[in-house]
């Protein structure tokens, strides 16, 4: 359809035919099994049934396709029903969770899997999907830092992007693609004390200088719909702040897409104590911008009576209505209701997919220590041990739907690839995944006998510990502790996996831990004990045989993390990109009546973008092709990286900024920009990296955004911790 012609369908609709555009149910008021994150409100009346314009959690093409047909068949405009769904990191195919894909500093590979991951939700009938998660995030307390791509602005925003361009394609309208909606807007990872729907108070320059970047990103790169965050931002709930929704998003950032809440987040302006009722909630929830009202009746109960009483413009209804169905229009639903599900379409080939997830685990995978090159593997008896070792749950709870009998172990990727070069195998549980304690009781049940199970457990894990050259010890957090609603207090493994540690290293001289989590955990214990030390995130259906890729060398390690792994909780939130202090810490020396802490670094045990490879990596000093800097023009920054080892090496170099002096307090580092290398054994690659004005900028004193004339510090390094600086001036 034409624009013209939409308008004149608008012009045709019913006051409650528009509402009921705005209004979107849970999957299950049309099929009973779809996905729910959150409560459910009651049974919906049935005239919203068959007019509302949206609704989410329903995956099975099948039903969607009758849904559709039969919605059709009643809707008196023949508009069809839009369905929209949380395909995170995979829908059949699982990529790594999106912490994941931001340790391997990989913006193409995530753009192909987003490209997959859309293919797959589009031929079983789904139009949009509530993904990317541009939230920053620095609190690993949070059980959705998972969710996202780190605790970097630059990082985020390059990864955000890559994800709305995979998903959305050239062309919305081919069937194989879906619309993208860009959450949660806005500054949804600051939770106070990482507690998951928490307020959030932050000052307007962090906010606008780290959080915001990431979701303008991905609004520029194109995605059509933005997500209304659960998190009241400075006092006020996003959901009803028409500063966030209105002015930031649509005046500055220039959003034209549909905007939605987030599950019942407008009739959480009540708890909020932001709103009367579910009628105040309604409408100042309109006024401050929110087209759709995920769940919670409130338009659908409200809008016509507002409108009637002149109390929300008509006007206002019509812009949202007119942005719902030019989404629906480019998505190609008019054409086609059905689209994707009745298209036969090139797709990529099941050994593709496979393939691309293969690859996405294995450069997800971070390397923290590798200590008398364990790694790669040499030993001759292997023993995979651990409640890790033969799970095939190494997806997430993001993944709503995986194809879970594609899933792969590591015990199944080692029984495939290791004895064909002769080495033997052996496997044992060792423990349970969790024990009482860890809040899970809900979802996870002990038997009654399980004491002596673990006994029996631990006795077969200590005697293939015995038996072998080499244990792998596969550990970490449960499924469900990461992910929404799943934030945690601590940050260690259960004790029965650290005791597991313990006594498998007494019986067997070299252990290797894979860590399997959503988050940064305290680490220092198995650093300590463990030979070598993997982070595999939540690596997705191909994660055993990633894992053994990396393990065996046929792929070289090369994740860097996205987040700083602590010493300890109490450091939370940890950032490397603190700003700079009045007494800041000396490297040696005296620190006292300096800002640290009695008992703790102040910095990460493992920073962001650390990540160690099999080859020994030198960089060299960094040079600045000047000394000045000049608007219009540009400097450029090299360094030159020298693989000393045996085996091929991968990393990402990366570059950093420090403004010295500003109008405001400047961060103590910034990431600027950074480059994934393969090198040869032996070989040098020179790197080069351009800085310009615009990198300089940020939210000034006076509430303007620009760079400030003077001294800047520039590293070329390989994690946001080494490396010496030099300066230039930018005049
Ligand atoms: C709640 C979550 O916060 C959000 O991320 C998700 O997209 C919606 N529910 C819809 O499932």
């Amino acid at each position: 359809m034409k624009a013209i012609e939409l308008e004149n369908l608008l012009k045709e609709m019913s006051l409650e035919e528009k509402v009921m555009q705005l209004v979107q149910v849970p999957g299950s008021v049309y099929a009973k099994d779809s996905a729910t994150t959150g409560i459910l409100q009651e049974t919906v009346p049935e005239k919203v049934r068959r007019l509302a314009g949206s609704t989410l959690g329903i995956m099975d093409g099948g039903k969607i396709r009758d849904i559709q047909d039969e919605y059709m068949k009643h809707h008196p405009h023949h508009i069809p029903l839009l369905f929209m769904l949380d395909v995170i990191h995979g829908h059949k195919t699982v990529f790594p969770c999106p912490l994941g894909q931001g340790a391997t500093f990989d913006p193409d590979l995530t753009e192909q899997a987003a490209a997959i991951q859309a293919e797959e939700a589009a031929a079983d009938g789904v139009h949009v999907t509530f993904s990317p998660m541009a939230d920053l995030v620095r609190d690993a307390r949070w059980g959705r830092v998972m969710e996202s791509t780190g605790e970097d602005p630059l990082l985020n925003g390059r990864m955000a992007a890559a994800m709305v361009r995979g998903y959305q394609g050239p062309d919305l309208k081919d069937g194989r693609h879906v619309a993208s909606c860009v959450k949660h807007f806005a500054a949804y990872g600051a939770a106070e004390g990482g507690r998951d729907y928490n307020n959030t108070e932050l000052s307007e320059h962090t906010l606008r200088d780290s959080y915001l970047p990431a979701y303008q990103e991905a609004i520029q790169a194109g995605a059509r719909m933005v997500m209304s965050s659960f998190n009241s931002w400075n006092g006020i709930p996003v959901t009803g702040s028409e500063w966030l929704m209105k002015k930031i998003l649509r005046e500055e950032m220039g959003f034209e897409g549909v905007t939605i809440s987030d599950w019942d987040a407008i009739g959480q302006l009540i708890p909020h104590g932001y709103a009367e009722d579910l009628e105040d909630a309604a409408r100042k929830a309109m006024r401050a911008g929110v087209d759709i009202d995920m769940t919670t009746g409130a338009y659908a109960g409200y809008l016509e009576k507002l409108v009637r009483e002149g109390r929300l413009p008509e006007s206002e209804l019509d812009k949202a209505v007119l942005r719902i169905l030019t989404l629906k229009n480019d998505l190609g639903l008019f054409e086609n209701p059905c689209r994707g599900l009745t298209e036969h379409l090139p797709v990529h080939t099941p050994e593709e997919k496979h393939a691309l997830a293969r690859k996405a685990a294995a450069e997800s995978l971070v390397l923290l220590k590798n200590e008398d090159g364990v790694l790669p593997l040499k030993a001759k008896k292997l023993a995979f041990i651990g409640p890790y070792a033969m799970s095939r749950d190494l997806h997430s709870t993001w993944a709503i739907n995986p194809d879970r009998a594609q899933g792969v172990s590591v015990w199944d990727a080692a029984q495939e690839m290791l004895p064909e070069a002769g080495v033997e195998v052996r496997a044992a549980q060792g423990c349970d995944m969790v024990e009482d304690g860890t809040g899970l009781s809900f979802f996870v049940y002990h038997d009654a006998d399980q004491r002596e199970k673990n006994q029996k457990w631990m006795a077969e894990a200590l005697e293939a510990a015995a038996w072998a050259d080499t244990a792998v010890l596969c550990l970490g957090e449960h499924l469900l502790q990461s992910g929404e609603s799943t934030s945690r207090a601590k940050l260690t493994l259960p004790p029965c996996q650290l005791e597991l540690l313990r006594r498998v290293k007494e019986v067997c001289g070299k252990v290797i831990v894979l860590l399997f989590c959503g988050r940064p955990l305290e680490v220092a214990q198995m650093a300590d004990h463990a030979s070598a030390l993997v982070v595999c995130w939540r690596p997705g259906t191909e994660g055993g045989h990633g894992i053994l890729d990396v393990l065996t060398g046929k792929v070289p390690p090369s994740g860097c993390l996205p987040m700083s792994f602590p010493h300890t909780v109490g450091q939370e939130p940890l950032h490397y990109d603190e700003y700079a202090t009045g007494r800041p810490r000396p490297s040696e020396g005296n620190d006292m009546f300096t800002s640290r802490y009695l008992d703790c670094a102040n910095s990460a045990l493992f920073p962001f973008g650390f990540g160690l490879s099999y080859g020994k990596a030198e960089i060299s000093p960094v040079e600045l092709s000047g000394s000045e800097l000049r608007e219009g023009e540009h400097l450029t920054a090299r360094a030159f990286l020298t693989n000393h080892g045996d085996e091929k090496a991968a990393h990402t170099v990366q570059l950093y900024i420090q403004d010295l002096v500003g109008s405001r307090v400047r961060p103590v580092r910034q990431l600027r920009d950074f480059r994934r290398v393969l090198l040869e054994p032996g070989e040098t690659r020179e790197i080069a990296f351009r800085i310009e004005e615009p990198m300089l900028r940020f939210w000034r004193a006076d509430q303007t955004y620009g760079s400030e004339p003077g001294r800047f510090r520039v590293w070329i390094s390989l994690n946001s911790r080494d490396g010496d600086p030099v300066e230039f001036r930018l005049c």
